[in-house]
């Protein structure tokens, strides 16, 4: 297994993933405050525009980066990958905003823990990915390594953000 490329594809999911919460402050709420049938809210205040917009491009411009000076064996050319990076930063934030959905329907309320938000944006990332990636990529071990990095390492950045006072709560 190729650890180093590995963890240099998911660079672009982590940096989408991540950024919104360093964009910060307060913005209009990518819901528009609309409930739902079960008259709470679709995606609450934690998703916001900003966040959304923001996480896309700080991780499709990561993603372009990398495919400036390191190819990865995961896509066929440089093209592939730089549009691989666009699909990883916009699943990412569309499988986290998944997440905020389900994870309102089930009640949990906002910012609170719930498994599903460690990797709900991977693997909608990893979905929207598929037309660029080589089918490779998706080898049991190359899946396993990913899942478990991703479980591992979430909980720990969120953690250490709460501690550097960039997040409000530690998870
Ligand atoms: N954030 C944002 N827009 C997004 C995603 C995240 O502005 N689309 C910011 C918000 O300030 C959010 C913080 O990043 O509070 C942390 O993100 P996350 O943990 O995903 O959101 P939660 O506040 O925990 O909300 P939820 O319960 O819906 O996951
Ligand atoms: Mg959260």
């Amino acid at each position: 297994m190729d650890f180093l490329s590995l963890f240099v594809f998911l660079i672009p999911i982590y940096v989408a993933n991540s950024s919104p919460v360093l964009l910060g402050g307060k913005s209009y709420p990518l819901d528009f405050y609309k409930n739902f049938i079960d008259g709470r809210r679709l995606l609450g205040d934690g998703k916001t525009i900003k966040g959304f917009v923001g996480g896309i491009v700080c991780g499709a411009l990561a993603g372009a980066l990398i495919a400036d000076f390191y190819l990865l064996p995961f896509f066929p050319d440089k093209k592939a990958q730089v549009f691989g990076g666009m699909a990883l930063a916009f699943g990412t934030l569309l499988g986290d905003a998944l997440g905020s959905f389900v994870k309102r329907r089930f009640g949990v309320p906002n910012g609170r823990p719930f498994f599903p938000d460690t990797i709900m944006f991977l693997a909608v990332a990893m979905l929207l990915v598929y037309p660029f990636a080589l089918p490779s990529l998706y080898g049991i071990w190359n899946l396993l390594f990913v899942f478990l990095l991703t479980i591992i390492l979430h909980p720990l950045t969120n953690f250490i953000a709460n501690k550097m006072g960039l997040k409000n709560v530690p998870w």
